[in-house]
């Protein structure tokens, strides 16, 4: 008789700063994979986090913690980086990208080694020229390779708009596309409540789109860091991707001739199931959307071409 081998789904999260260790800990709450390894130049540090979320285990059980080493990639189905310098204050996310995508090289060389069929997943700042990175460095398929893109600028919008209407955001259909940057673009032209256009002045526009695309300064600049709503935007990405769910998500990924824009990753609406990037839907911009699209394009693409020149 074969006897097929059942294997535990399992996390490997890389980079135990806030971000990561928020993001495993909202992972082991809802009970999204089985095993989840906590990975981290600083051992001791991921130690540290594994033993304090492995003591809250008989409050939650069915989750196995704990911190591993690049070998436990092997067989993991998601594998999350989190690892680099996160934004000071006053510094932008493109500010990191040379110190972040040096250590890339290797982190993703690492992860590769042990594992060639999972999905990789990034956090890491500034995401969508990391996600070209990684894509670059891996090999994997771009449908593999998800950067976390602009799935929380969507939510902080459809957050301000819902508080604006006052109502429900999950009740608020609207888009951030672009950069997960100071180049992202509202997609206002489609913004919907039950398929109903929402009627804004211009002024409380600027206002909402102000207030969305410099969330993460404020929020670093008072507390200095952000962490919970990523963590549960990459809890929700990995919802999509271990549960199979086809749900439409604004994530980064690889594009080609979308709005005539091709060869950057930027956030755009993607159907996520157990493949990762299943289908890109192309949004119907407007005129002004499309020029603002293709200025968010073009700025990270100048990046990536400095990074690589
Ligand atoms: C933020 C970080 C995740 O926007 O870039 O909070």
């Amino acid at each position: 008789m074969n006897s097929t081998i059942f294997r535990p789904s399992r996390a490997v999260i890389i980079g135990t700063g806030a971000v990561g260790t928020t993001t495993a800990y909202t992972l082991l709450l809802r009970k999204r994979v089985a095993e989840i390894v906590l990975i981290d130049i600083n051992h001791d540090k991921a130690v540290g986090e594994a033993l304090d979320m492995n003591h809250g285990l008989p409050f939650v059980g069915g989750v196995k913690v704990w911190a591993g080493d690049y070998s436990d990639c092997e067989g993991a189905d998601i594998i999350i980086v989190t690892a680099g310098a996160s934004q000071k204050p006053g510094e932008t996310r493109i500010d990191l990208l040379k110190k972040n995508a040096a250590i890339f090289d290797e982190i993703v060389q690492n992860i590769t080694k042990y594992n060639q069929d999972g999905i990789l997943l990034i956090a890491t700042n500034p995401v969508d020229i990391l996600s070209y990175v990684t894509l670059k460095v891996s090999g994997f398929p771009a449908n593999r390779v998800i950067g976390s893109g602009t799935l929380l600028d969507s939510a902080r919008y459809r957050y301000l708009l819902g508080k604006h209407k006052h109502i429900d955001p999950r009740s608020i259909h609207a888009h951030i596309v672009g950069e997960h940057g100071d180049s992202e673009v509202p997609v206002w032209s489609l913004a919907n409540v039950a398929g109903i256009g929402l009627e804004i002045d211009e002024e409380d526009k600027q206002k909402i789109y102000d207030s969305t695309k410099n969330a993460a300064y404020e929020i670093i600049n008072a507390k200095g860091a952000t962490f919970y709503a990523i963590a549960l935007a990459l809890d929700r990405i990995v919802t999509a991707i271990m549960q199979n769910e086809s749900a439409v998500l604004n994530v980064s990924t690889l594009l080609q001739d979308y709005n005539g824009v091709s060869d950057v990753y930027l956030g755009v609406p993607c159907v996520v199931d157990r493949t990762g990037v299943r289908e890109i839907l192309n949004l119907p911009l407007n005129e002004e959307e499309t020029i603002l699209f293709h200025k968010s394009a073009n700025k990270l693409k100048s990046e990536i071409a400095s990074l690589y020149s």
